[in-house]
């Protein structure tokens, strides 16, 4: 991608919401150049390319914005990974793919772990709550989920912030612009997590326990004998596409929910007041300022959408985040309004790859407003550091930095 298409990429990610404005007002489809495909805006299309995962294949899912260079890719060679995932996969190897996730990540496994994540909570506000103001991505919204999930996984608490590092350097490798150097380090990281996530795999074939990380390797390398190097490179991309899906996401949400209440200060107070409404307040801001704004699908074969007859070997951008600003599924789509009636949005998509950490996310959303609302009423966004600006990336929209008061 040359530069000029790339800074306008970067606007474009910054602030989707006109574009998809106009993508929902135009008759048929629209092709976007900054995301090289066709933009599917409207929430009856997203749901329609939902449905029909024969002619809308993921395989093109996770495609990255960016090439890493020849040197960092030299890097990337001395780690793992580099395999077909959950969700790139379609039919019956993404059912395969996604079963022990699902097993992983049910309503009994995640019920077990919200002690540990209420815990957590407390512990990460307790840290700063006398300190009158914080920086609440690195202090909270980037440390949260990652602890969650590596408790979920199996990991050591130890290797947790080397994980979530490798997890956030691999998004800034694929998807953002970093100098030659700049490459080299984020791959050195990437690779360093991808160590761990191997060591973790080994032990845990040596001495199985009973979590995630056991349930993906009973499910894709049955047996007791030693792993094969191509089953541990397989394992590892399972299991750091796992990581990323599960934390990065989850720290966007964290940071424009709690943005967009403290934009509105009333809502915010009423929250205070009545923290039933915590569920409610979620799902709005889920609707509202989707984390995962969308991801891409390839047409298997000649396929006509809103209209528009797309050849085989089209890509589609799928904006679950266009959707829930359509004013023909929620009224008034652009207020943040946490009283709404709940109008089933597309944040966490739909059908056969429909989010499985779905439950897991809202509730560390629920856990995290509830320590805010009672331990810190009066919060704030500091005067000091406004406007707040968001991070130039479609997949996890949140706050660069949150700088709050009380
Ligand atoms: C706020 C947090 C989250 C958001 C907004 C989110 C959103 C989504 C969306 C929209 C999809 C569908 C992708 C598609 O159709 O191609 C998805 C899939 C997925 N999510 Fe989440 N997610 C979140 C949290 C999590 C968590 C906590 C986990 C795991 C612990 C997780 C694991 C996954 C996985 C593995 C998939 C792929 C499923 C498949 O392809 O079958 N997500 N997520």
């Amino acid at each position: 991608m040359d530069h000029e298409l790339h800074g306008r990429l970067d606007e474009l990610q910054r602030d989707p919401y006109p574009h998809y404005t106009r993508a929902r007002r135009t008759e048929g489809l629209v092709q976007v150049p900054e995301l090289d495909a066709w933009l599917v805006a409207r929430d009856a299309d997203v749901r329609e390319v939902l449905r029909r995962p024969e002619d809308f294949s993921s395989a093109n899912a996770l495609t990255p914005d960016v090439l890493p260079s020849p040197a960092a890719l030299a890097v990337l060679g001395g780690g793992f990974g580099g395999r077909p995932v959950v969700v790139t996969s379609d039919g019956a190897r993404h059912q395969e793919l996604r079963a022990p996730i699902v097993r992983g990540l049910s309503p009994a496994r995640v019920a077990a772990a919200l002690p540990y994540a209420a815990e957590r909570a407390a512990a990460l506000v307790d840290a700063f709550a006398k300190d009158g103001h914080v920086e609440l991505m690195s202090a909270y919204a980037r440390r949260l989920p990652g602890e969650v999930i590596g408790r979920i996984v199996g990991f050591d608490p130890e290797d947790v912030p080397a994980v979530v590092h490798g997890g956030h350097r691999a998004e800034e490798l694929l998807f953002r612009r970093l100098d030659e150097d700049g490459q080299v380090a984020a791959a050195q990281d990437v690779v360093t997590m991808q160590h761990i996530l191997d060591a973790l795999i080994r032990e845990r074939r040596d001495r199985p326990g009973a979590d995630l990380a056991d349930e993906l390797i009973d499910s894709l390398a049955p047996g007791d004998g030693e792993l094969t190097l191509d089953q541990r490179h397989e394992l590892v991309a399972h299991l750091q596409n796992l990581l990323i899906a599960g934390h990065l996401t989850t720290t966007a949400l964290i940071g424009s929910t709690v943005l967009h209440l403290l934009r509105h200060p009333r809502q915010w107070e009423l929250l205070c007041a009545e923290p039933d409404r915590i569920p409610a307040a979620v799902e709005e801001a889920a609707r509202y300022d989707t984390a995962l704004q969308g991801f891409r699908r390839v047409t298997t074969r000649t396929v006509t959408l809103a209209g528009t007859e797309l050849p085989a070997g089209s890509s589609v951008f799928v904006a679950f985040g266009a959707a829930n600003r359509d004013g023909a599924r929620h009224p008034r789509p652009d207020e943040f309004d946490i009283t709404r009636a709940s109008g089933r949005h597309l944040a966490f998509g739909f059908g056969v790859h429909s989010c499985p950490g779905s439950q897991l996310a809202r509730e560390q959303l629920r856990i995290t407003l509830e320590v805010l609302t009672r331990r810190l009423p009066g919060l704030r966004l500091s005067g000091d550091h406004s406007p707040v600006i968001m991070r130039p990336t479609m997949i996890h929209r949140s706050p660069e930095a949150l700088h709050l008061a009380w």
